[in-house]
């Protein structure tokens, strides 16, 4: 008798075969879980480049060519999706010096590149008690159980989880800061995490990589992620984001915002 093994029936064991490799860290790049003298920062993306050592691992000092290497390296991911927060977090503190370098604890400035209706994070707060800095499994409930009954996450998906976030933040902070900059910086931080642990042409992400950067800020190699093959640019993550957009329903609840141009520097 002869045995048929249609093409689609091949294609879709070699995926699945792929799906249950595990993979290591390049070497140098390893995980290891920060030290307590070792910065960190409100960025589940920075932190894991400096988890990783593609950013200095005490998360001090690095230049903004530094995060550019840093982001191809990690991620597969071009300068022109990250360089306005990396020119902006310049201005979060004065490291001595250099005045050329940033660290990562001082990009937890409020309202310079850190914002409200965050995914991972509670808001600063209007008593400056939120801790603007650290995952909160409570706050991050949103996305974790967002996309019910799949194991992926999709760009409508993320953009559920921006309105669900923001309503919480606009029924709970007087202070909520909700304008078009904090808008556009939420719904590019999701397509990037669509797109690094996802298809970057889909958006598509399997959602137990998502969940292993937010919680741990680990690179899920032993899970069988490795980085993108697809280049992520500002272009291929501008369709995602549309539909980020779109699906958040968002509308501005702060027509002005306060402008924040270093540490005590807010006009
Ligand atoms: C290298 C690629 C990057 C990735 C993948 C990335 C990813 C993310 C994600 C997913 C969030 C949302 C966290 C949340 O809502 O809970 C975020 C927030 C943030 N990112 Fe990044 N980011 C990157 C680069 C940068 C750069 C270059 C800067 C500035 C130097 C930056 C500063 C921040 C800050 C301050 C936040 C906190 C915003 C907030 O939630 O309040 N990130 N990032
Ligand atoms: C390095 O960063 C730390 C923390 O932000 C800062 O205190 C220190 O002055 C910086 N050193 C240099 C040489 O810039
Ligand atoms: C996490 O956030 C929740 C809700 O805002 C808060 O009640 C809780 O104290 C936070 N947990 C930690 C460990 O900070
Ligand atoms: C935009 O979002 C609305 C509400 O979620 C949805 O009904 C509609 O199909 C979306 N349109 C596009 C073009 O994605």
């Amino acid at each position: 008798m002869q045995l048929k093994i249609s093409p689609s029936f091949l294609v879709s064991s070699i995926l699945l075969a792929a799906k249950t490799n595990a993979y290591t860290a390049p070497k140098g790049h390893e995980f290891i879980a920060p030290k307590p003298t070792d910065q960190r920062s409100p960025c589940p993306g920075l932190n894991t480049l400096a988890n990783h050592g593609y950013l200095p691992r005490n998360g001090m000092n690095f230049t903004v060519t530094q995060i550019m290497d840093a982001a191809v390296a990690g991620f597969n991911l071009n300068w022109d999706a990250i360089l306005l927060a990396a020119k902006f977090g310049l201005l979060s503190g004065n490291d001595a010096g250099t005045f050329e370098t940033m660290s990562l604890g001082p990009l937890a400035l409020h309202n310079l590149v850190e914002h409200d209706a965050s995914i991972s994070r509670n808001d600063f707060g209007p008593d400056g008690t939120g801790d603007n800095v650290h995952f909160n499994e409570t706050t991050f409930a949103t996305l974790a159980n967002a996309n019910p009954g799949k194991d992926y996450y999709d760009a409508v998906a993320a953009g559920e989880v921006q309105r669900d976030r923001l309503a919480h933040s606009i029924a709970t902070n007087p202070s909520v800061v909700n304008t078009a900059k904090e808008f556009k910086l939420r719904s590019r931080e999701s397509a990037m995490y669509l797109s690094i642990f996802g298809d970057p042409l889909t958006g598509i992400a399997p959602k137990k990589f998502v969940q292993i950067f937010f919680r741990e800020e680990r690179l899920p190699f032993a899970e069988g992620w490795t980085k993108p093959k697809t280049f992520i640019t500002a272009d291929t993550l501008s369709p995602i984001s549309h539909i980020i957009q779109n699906a958040s329903e968002w509308t501005e609840t702060t027509s002005c915002e306060p402008l924040i141009l270093g540490p005590g520097v807010v006009l």
